[in-house]
């Protein structure tokens, strides 16, 4: 199977640009943080503090979280709920960025997202997808972009839905989640040794997207 494995850190325009690319090849976008986000949204209602180690592996050992492909789009199910709009936002993102430092948290979820790969061509986004999970992948890139412009993209994302938020709190909130997904112990957030470093902060969603399309035909040739 061929698959690409793009990493990098919160916001740096990872998923929008794995969801064109698997488009353009035709291949099946993974979001694997959707899978963090399910097990912190069922520890958030069962009200289990994050920092609870024991309870949150149990919650997790216990939970359904079953991925499935509507019209081409990845659903996420937590207990046959479709939770795909529910994980997106603030709270349980913080929360996966919790959850995750959990080594048999984490055993299970590679485990899911392997299965996955291995009988389709996927394009897997994530934090450890070329160091851990698919250490094999066809291609393997680390995208990036400064904190400045990634909280930028943030505020104007929210904006267009509406929602004001603040450039310097959500700059320090970026900030934070990238201290603690590259310092944890169980599989941090790091550039694999054979990726190619993208950084966008000054290129268009088309340049990225085209870039990597490129990268993943030299890789084949
Ligand atoms: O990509 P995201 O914002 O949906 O991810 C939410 C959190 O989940 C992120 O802060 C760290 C964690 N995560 C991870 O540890 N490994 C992955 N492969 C994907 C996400």
């Amino acid at each position: 199977m061929a698959n690409i494995a793009i990493d990098g850190p919160a916001g740096a325009g990872k998923s929008t640009i794995a969801k064109m690319v698997a488009k353009e090849l035709g291949f099946v976008y993974v979001d694997t943080g959707a899978m963090y986000r399910a097990i912190a949204l069922s520890c958030i209602r069962s009200g289990i503090d994050v920092k609870d180690e024991e309870n949150v592996v149990k919650e997790c050992e216990n939970a359904k979280v079953t991925i499935k492909y509507i019209n081409g789009s990845q659903k996420i199910f937590l207990d046959d709920e479709d939770v795909t709009s529910t994980i997106r936002n603030e709270e349980v993102g913080n929360g996966a960025s919790a959850v995750s430092v959990y080594g048999r948290v984490r055993s299970r979820l590679v485990k899911m997202q392997q299965e996955l790969a291995a009988n389709t061509d996927v394009v897997m986004d994530g934090r450890d997808i070329g160091t851990v999970v698919l250490p094999n992948a066809t291609l393997k890139v680390f995208l990036t972009a400064s904190v400045e412009e990634r909280a930028k993209r943030r505020v104007n994302e929210m904006a267009e839905k509406g929602v004001t938020v603040d450039l310097e709190q959500t700059k320090a909130e970026i900030a934070m989640r990238d201290e603690r997904d590259t310092t944890r112990k169980e599989s941090p957030l790091k550039q694999a040794d054979d990726a190619i470093l993208l950084d966008s902060t000054s290129m268009t969603i088309d340049e990225v997207k085209n870039s990597i399309i490129n990268l993943y035909k030299k890789a084949i040739a």
